[in-house]
């Protein structure tokens, strides 16, 4: 029997979400129907809304998402009624080329739930990233459950499920910053500053944070930001070299999702350095750079989908430096707001005004 439930969809490119009447069926062989308890609202789901991600509407969005297992289908292992769990958007396959070749962080055929979430009236749902959880339940592949202390609170576990490990693990895993590496971090939202947590972290000498609003650049410095470069002022190449006795830094991490600070980003490493590019792209932006610049300056340039993270390791793993006072995950939550909320939660996102509003169900 299908559960009726409230859920935020996007109906078509550009149009504000509204709130629908959802239609999420009983857990089949291999699923998991969760709970909702919160979800944040990453730029990611306005990207879909933008028709940015692909055109593939009506969506469901909402996947930073924190809750209970209420029921699982048949052959279900991982997890059981009862469970507090962090939702993935990767679950890795186990049988794709590369979880074969031992590299199940890049699985190329991530599970998702088989069956549809529906409308009233029957149309199917795109779920953004393979979840969403702006919604009261939601039907996901059991592997992308993963169970998780309960003593952290949902508002501030569901961002591990997206931009907080999207950008510790841009910057402890893809970007692989070590002890004593200068690190820069181009746009200091939700995933920005989590780059610039996973840099202190990882031991990072000097974290260089740059945005073009000196609000988000504060709140940097709270999560270990040692410098600051205001964009909208400054040219954050010159800014970078200038802190870094005119080299550049060892590891530089967009987090926007621009071809321009890309670009700066590229710029800004020092010789043999690393580019990682967490921020997502529309599909219509390109890259041009000179290729003697590309070849001269050496070291690595790195897309980092998902932190290059393996959540039934990592989320636990976060969730316990959490609870032991290691990462302040809290410090990410800007408001609490309610489903019907989204659409102004976008607005604020756009304006500046939030890291992170998370919808509490
Ligand atoms: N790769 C992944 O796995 C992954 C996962 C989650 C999110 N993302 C992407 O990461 C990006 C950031 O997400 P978010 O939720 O933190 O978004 P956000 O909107 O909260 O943050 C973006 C920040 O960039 C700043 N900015 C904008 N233009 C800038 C410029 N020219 N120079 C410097 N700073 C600038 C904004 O002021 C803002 O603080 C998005 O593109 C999102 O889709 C990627
Ligand atoms: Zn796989
Ligand atoms: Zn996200």
């Amino acid at each position: 029997m299908a559960h009726e439930v409230r859920g935020v969809v996007a109906r078509e490119k550009g149009a504000p979400v509204s709130i629908e009447t959802v239609l999420v069926p009983d857990p089949g062989p291999g699923e998991a129907l969760v709970r909702v308890q919160a979800c944040g609202v990453c730029h990611t789901d306005l990207h879909y809304r933008e028709g940015a991600i692909n055109d593939e509407f009506p969506f469901l969005l909402g996947h930073e998402a924190a809750g209970v297992v209420e029921a699982v289908g048949d052959g279900v292992g991982e997890v059981e009624p009862g469970d507090y769990v962090i939702l993935a958007w990767r679950a890795p396959c186990g049988r794709c080329r590369s979880c074969r070749r031992g590299r199940p962080w890049h699985c190329f055929d991530s599970r998702n739930a088989r069956q549809s979430m529906t409308l009233a009236d029957g149309t199917p749902l795109s779920p953004a990233l393979g979840i969403g959880a702006f919604a009261e339940r939601t039907l996901v592949a059991s592997g992308q459950a993963v169970k998780v202390d309960p003593a952290a609170r949902p508002e501030a576990a569901g961002l591990v499920g997206c931009g907080v490990m999207a950008g510790l693990g841009a910057a402890m895993l893809t970007g692989n910053v070590q002890r004593g590496d200068t690190v820069a971090v181009f746009g200091c939202g939700g995933v920005g500053d989590a780059a610039v947590a996973g840099a202190r972290i990882a031991g990072a000498s000097k974290i260089i944070a740059i945005d073009l609003d000196p609000r988000k650049l504060e709140w940097a410095r709270e999560f270990g930001a040692t410098d600051t470069i205001d964009a909208s002022t400054a040219d954050p190449v010159e800014g970078v070299r200038a802190l870094t006795d005119g080299n550049g830094a060892d590891v530089c991490i967009e987090a926007v999702g621009h071809p321009e600070v890309a670009k700066q980003a590229f710029f800004a490493r020092d010789l043999a350095g690393t580019l990682v590019q967490v921020g997502v792209p529309d599909p219509t932006m390109t890259i041009e750079l000179p290729m003697i610049e590309f070849f001269g300056r050496g070291g690595a340039l790195k897309p980092s989908w998902y932190g290059d993270c393996l959540p039934s390791r990592d989320f636990p793993m976060l969730i316990d430096m959490y609870l032991g006072g290691r990462l302040d995950l809290d410090r990410f939550v800007s408001e609490t707001i309610a489903l019907d909320e989204v659409e102004d939660a976008f607005h604020k996102m756009e304006r500046g005004q939030v890291l992170r509003s998370v919808v509490v169900l």
